[in-house]
This record gives structure tokens, sequence and C-alpha cells, in this order.
């Protein structure tokens, strides 16, 4: 835990979980009783939504209000006298639009509102959200800290001693946890963190370059790219890229010729648990977990995770993926 904090400059405490949706539950409810109020960036994690918003905060009395992820200072509109927390995750899941996170702590701040980002994706390497004026950072540390998919953990960090207190106290209720093992395998992965990320980036952006460049692909979803519409906020705000992104296809392709091409990949697994050394594939289909702002692209989406493989040997595989998209 100390280690986790030091990672964040200006940062308090921190509390590990025995996951990341731990995690996220223990800082949302720890912070929200019934009658409040609870800011939602639509493009979260979808177990965010459908579990800890749906099972645990609703049915707690919470009332959650779903906000465009690009909204900025406007959020000022959305708050309720009764709104307690934003909870903010930059890029989004899936669709990974970049906040202007400044922007919504500036407006937090003015109110006495508690503010917490999912910080996953950047991680304390490539991002410091304590920076931006967040209150309260947590990360699945299954990913990127741990980094070798085979161990899970959460992590809250927080500011003040209060909200520490607050978050042990919630973690001795739930009996919640992480055990030994995990922290030792996070504490080794934290100890080659920079050089994993700086490689996931280079590869990352070499293969999402090259797709950016193909016929078959509409967009790529990557901040880092500079024709992403949130390139320049995470340039900002961000001094790196990690290895995870969306592709987009051309319209023209169906879902079985997208399976097609998933399926026969040879280097990428498929999988959901991204952030270890491999990389991986997966259908995406974000229409169907927005409410706020509706995905209007019916085009089928693939999500890769980049790993330590040679991007070359990568490209090779998805260019032989291409084949079978074609042919299907
Ligand atoms: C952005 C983000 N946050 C949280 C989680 C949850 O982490 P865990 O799998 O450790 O519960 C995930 C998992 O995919 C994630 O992608």
């Amino acid at each position: 835990e100390e280690t986790v904090t030091a990672l964040y400059e200006g940062s308090h405490k921190t509390v590990t979980f025995p996951s990341g949706i731990g995690a996220i539950a223990a800082a949302t409810i720890t912070f929200l009783q019934h009658g409040d109020h609870v800011l939602f960036s639509d493009s979260v994690y979808g177990p965010t939504r459908k579990r800890v918003g749906k099972n645990l905060l609703e049915r707690a009395g919470v009332e959650i209000t779903y906000y465009d992820p690009l909204i900025g200072g406007d959020i000022a509109d959305l708050i309720q006298p009764n709104t307690k927390m934003i909870y903010m995750e930059s890029p989004g899941s899936h669709t990974f639009e970049v906040q202007d996170v400044p922007a919504i702590t500036a407006v937090a701040r003015d109110r006495g509102i508690l503010t917490v980002i999912d910080n996953t994706w950047s991680s304390a390497y490539f991002c410091n959200p304590f920076a931006l004026g967040v209150d309260i950072v947590l990360e699945a540390g299954t990913k990127y800290l741990c980094g070798h998919s085979d161990a899970m953990l959460g992590t809250v960090t927080v500011s003040t001693e209060e909200q520490f207190q607050a978050l042990k106290g919630m973690q001795n209720t739930l009996g919640s946890r992480s055990g030994p093992d995990e922290a030792f395998l996070a504490l080794r992965g934290i100890r080659t963190l920079s050089v994993r990320m700086e490689r996931h980036q280079i590869n990352a952006l070499k293969v999402a370059e090259w797709l950016d460049a193909r016929p078959e692909v509409e967009r790529v979803l990557y901040p880092a790219l500079p024709s992403d519409p949130g390139h320049e906020l995470w340039k900002r705000d961000h001094t790196g890229a990690c290895g995870l992104f969306g592709v987009m296809l051309d319209k023209k392709f169906s879902k079985p010729a997208m399976c097609a091409m998933v399926d026969g990949l040879d280097l990428f697994g498929i999988g959901a648990s991204w952030g270890g050394f491999e990389s991986l594939a997966i259908p995406i289909a974000p229409a169907g977990s927005r409410t706020a702002t509706p995905w209007p692209h019916e085009n089928q989406m693939v999500r890769l995770h980049i790993g330590l493989e040679d991007p070359d040997d990568l490209i090779e595989d998805l260019e032989d993926g291409f084949g079978r998209l074609n042919a299907a």
C-alpha cells in the first residue's frame, strides 16, 4: 500500500482490495449513502454500471446520473443539492473518450463534491490524477501493476486521513482484504512497471498506426494518435499511452466476418482482462452500455491489448486476420 501511495505524488494513503471491481465498490459505497446523488461517466467500465451502480448503489437508495464523458465544465449543470460524488474514468472503457478532468474537478471543488477516477488505463506511471485535482484514484491492479495476468488486486488511493479512515472502516465491514500473495506479485510487478509501460506504448503505437492506415479500418480509438479527438487533452494530462485501444472496422464487415478475423488470431489471446505481457483481442459493442450519450455506430468493433511481443509479429498476425475478414 505504501508503494502504491509513493507512485502517486500528492496522495495520502492506499487501501488494497481483492480486485479492481472490489475497489470500485468500496470507493463508492464508503462515501455515498441513501438519498445521495452521484454522477457517473457514461463511458465507465461495464461492471461499474451494472454491478456497482445497479446491484449496490441503486439498491442502497443512491441516485445515479450518467454524464457525457465530453461534458467538461458543463457538468455544473447536472449537479443537484444532494450530489456527493463525481466518478470518472478517462479514457473511457471501450470508447476511449478523454475527459477534461481538471475542468470537472474545478467544478466539484467549488461545491465540496468528492471526485473519484478509475486510472487503470494510464496507471500511476502515465497519469497522476491528484495533480489534476482528483480526490480519490483507483486502479485495477490486476492489469498493469501486477502486469502478468496472474493475480487480481484493486487499489484505492486517497488524499486525506479522514478518507482513509472511512475507507478502512468499510474494508473491515466488508471483510474485503487483498491477500499476501497478490501483494507480493503486485510489488514485483511495480518494479518493472516503467519499462513495461514504455514498451506497451511503443508497440501499441506501431500497431495502431498500421491499423489506422488499413482500408478495412474506419477508426482506431487511441488517444495517442494525433487523429484521435481526445489527443490534445490526453497530451496535456498524461505522459504516455498504454497498450489498450479500440478498432472500429469498416461498416461493410459483418459480425461473422469480424469473428472469423478474431477467432483465427494466433498471437492474440481472446480475453477481457488486459494489462499483462501478452496481447489480447475481444469483440466489443459499446451501444448496449450507454444511456446519456447513445453510441450511434453500427460498425463491428474489436478491442486490442498490445502486449510485449515483437510488434511486427503482431502486425503479421493481424494482416492474416484481415485476410479472413475480407474472405468471410
Ligand atoms: C477500467 C477497468 N476498471 C476496473 C476493472 C476491474 O478490474 P478487476 O478485473 O480486477 O475486477 C477493469 C477490468 O477489466 C477495467 O478494465
